[in-house]
């Protein structure tokens, strides 16, 4: 059997990053190099798959917009439907990579691979990352264990679902982990080997479609604080949020005051959606009070990851009992 055709979409990052030494690995330019160029980078990716590649965007990630995503997300589905094309590697920025790779997981219906990747040391620097980390990640998007997993995160070595990754620290290069859940599978000498899979529903499975969307509701995390007297979710009310994530206390906890204002924005229609501060963990029904104001509890999903499974889960309803279905399955 010949090669098979990877697609690579490129975002901008780290991986594409510019500095002004060999030695800097912060203060660089995030996104400044294109995408033959990271490709020329990596020769040894011939001998694995053939190649070629785009440039969605060339940022750095923590300007990442809903209308990329949006424009990523249709993109996948064009290119995978080619019956040509056998998977797709995403170079993109780390700081946002596990909100992008889930809302992909949400929105692309396709069995074929999408992995997604990047570095946390600019090209520029002496013993980059970045090129090991595509070599690695075109690897998993060439192998058959690689299909229907929905989509991956692949850095130093790990295969991480996106519904489960996590950016755990700001500069190591073993960054990506899955808390809870732990990764997927490793990659070996550049073999990819898969140990489980995801059961919560994915890519083909997924409701979620984005065709025809033009832009996803506003949904605004608040982050719970001692002394928080809920200022902020009468702020956001007021700016037109259609759904508040509060990263709340412990087991998704809320202080008194930040209740009142809470249950206030229910009143106005506006979706509330209990998560955690805390780094790992389920948040589960906790007061009874909570129930009785209809705050809906975000399950494994930390407060980025609640955001994206909200705006889209807005496209389709506002009824609070869908929406708190959808946290269940997704
Ligand atoms: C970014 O997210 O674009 C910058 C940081 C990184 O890629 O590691």
């Amino acid at each position: 059997m010949g090669k098979k055709n990877i697609y690579i979409l490129a975002t901008g990052g780290t991986i594409a990053g510019r500095a002004a030494s060999e030695t800097a690995t912060t203060g660089y330019q995030a996104g400044a190099i294109g995408v033959a160029e990271l490709l020329a980078a990596v020769p040894e990716l011939k001998a694995f798959a053939n190649v070629r590649g785009e440039q969605i965007a060339a940022i750095d990630s923590k300007d990442m917009t809903s209308a990329i995503w949006l424009q990523l997300a249709k993109r996948c589905e064009e290119i995978l439907s080619q019956d040509d094309i056998d998977g797709i590697v995403i170079t993109h920025g780390t700081d946002t990579m596990e909100e992008t790779g889930y809302f992909l997981n949400l929105t692309v219906h396709s069995d074929k691979p999408v992995v997604l990747t990047g570095a946390m040391r600019p090209a520029t620097a002496v013993s980059a990352d970045g090129p090991m980390n595509l070599l690695q990640a075109v690897r998993v998007a060439v192998a058959d264990d690689a299909q229907g997993k929905g989509v991956l995160i692949v850095m130093n070595g790990t295969i991480v679902s996106a519904r489960e990754a996590v950016k755990t620290h700001t500069t190591s290069l073993d960054t990506f982990k899955s808390p809870e859940i732990g990764d997927l599978g490793t990659v070996q000498d550049g073999e990819p080997v898969f140990y489980r899979q995801p059961l919560r529903r994915h890519t083909r499975e997924s409701q979620f479609d984005v065709k025809g969307v033009q832009e996803l509701p506003r949904v605004s995390i608040l982050y719970a604080h001692a002394d928080d007297d809920g200022f902020l979710v009468r702020a956001t009310a007021e700016g037109g949020a259609k759904g508040i994530i509060y990263a709340g206390m412990g087991n998704g906890s809320i202080p008194e005051r930040v209740e009142q204002e809470l249950a206030q924005a229910v009143k106005q229609g506006i979706i509330v959606v209990r998560s955690t501060r805390s780094s790992a963990g389920r948040v589960t029904r906790a007061e009874a009070s909570y129930e009785e104001h209809g705050f809906i509890g975000s399950d494994m999903l930390n407060p980025q990851k609640a955001r994206v499974l909200l705006q889209l889960a807005l496209l389709q309803t506002t009824d609070k009992e869908e929406i708190c279905n959808i946290y269940h399955i997704y």
